[in-house]
């Protein structure tokens, strides 16, 4: 038996030193039979630390994540090279349903709630996997109310009806209601305005820290993503053209120009924009 007393302890947040619970290995995916999407993504994600998998529109995000989860298959999408492992288990062909047993979920681009349910009732339905009893959900409803006290005050409001802002907190909450050690979150700032864009990450944080769980999140929000995440991927065309620890990335001179909208010469006109493929040095 582990001794508590003398044992190191784990750090409070923040990745574990060099413990990668998640890894994609040079996948490729091809959509269709033909569509080659992913042109060999590889990705570490660290226990315990937020990952930002970056990159504007079509670049491959969701399509990672869904890659990782298995949720391609409904797209006609399916991973044709490469593998991706899960505490060093290969998880390449495995169905969603078991790697949420295993603790990984996701949540989709779109906040997909079921509209007819009130919030604690889509709330419920994240517990269905769980077979540890009536009071532990119950205990963790509450925790999710804890960290989102909006859902709290709407629980019994259909979801239908609810706001875009509440209803990420209910797809990121019904998520959590299934107790997992990852999530994988697609694009939480679509559609949001910038101040619910910063309390979802606010909260991102505190369930980071607080509950431990590790993310993996897609978005096209750099500037936010790259002050919350303690990593960052950026993909472009399906392929990862760079990475790196979150503070190297934000003051790096092309991530500023290309994804931060700025450079030392200040906002980019849109001519300037229009040049950028040319001027981009790592595509080169
Ligand atoms: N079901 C599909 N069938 C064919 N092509 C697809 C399918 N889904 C996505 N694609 C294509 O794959 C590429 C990557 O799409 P993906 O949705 O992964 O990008 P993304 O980075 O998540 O973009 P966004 O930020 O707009 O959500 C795009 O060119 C897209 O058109
Ligand atoms: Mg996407």
């Amino acid at each position: 038996m582990l001794d508590t007393a003398t044992a190191p302890r784990p750090p409070a947040s923040g990745p574990a030193a060099g413990e990668t619970i998640l890894e994609v290995n040079n996948i490729e995916v091809i959509y269709n039979h033909v569509i080659l999407v992913l042109k060999g993504v590889s990705l570490s994600v660290p226990k315990g630390g937020i990952t930002a998998l970056l990159g504007g529109n079509g670049a491959g995000k969701t399509t990672t994540l869904k890659a990782i989860s298995n949720l391609l298959e409904s797209e006609r999408g399916e991973v044709t090279k490469g593998s991706i492992t899960y505490r060093g288990e290969n998880v390449t062909d495995l169905d969603p349903a078991r790697l949420v047993k295993r603790g990984v979920i996701q949540v989709m681009e779109g906040r997909h709630c079921f509209e007819h349910l009130t919030i604690e009732e889509n709330l419920l339905t994240g517990a269905y996997t769980r077979t540890d009893g009536a009071a532990a959900v119950k205990r963790d409803l509450e925790m999710v109310y804890e960290y989102f006290p909006r859902l709290r005050e709407r629980r019994k409001s259909q979801a239908g009806y609810t706001s875009g802002g509440e209803q990420q907190m209910c797809a990121m909450g019904r998520a959590l209601m299934s107790r997992p050690e990852t999530i994988l979150l697609d694009e939480p700032s679509m559609g949001l305005a910038p101040q619910l864009v910063e309390q979802i990450f606010e909260i991102v944080k505190a369930v980071n820290e607080g509950e431990g769980v590790t993310f993996l999140l897609a978005e096209q929000n750099t500037n936010v993503a790259l002050r919350y995440a303690h990593y960052g991927y950026i993909l472009e065309s399906g392929r990862v053209v760079m990475d790196g620890e979150a503070g190297a990335l934000r003051e790096n001179p092309d991530v500023k120009e290309f994804y931060l909208g700025m450079s030392d010469e200040g906002r980019k006109s849109f001519r300037d924009v229009r040049s950028y493929r040319r001027r981009k040095r790592w595509l080169a």
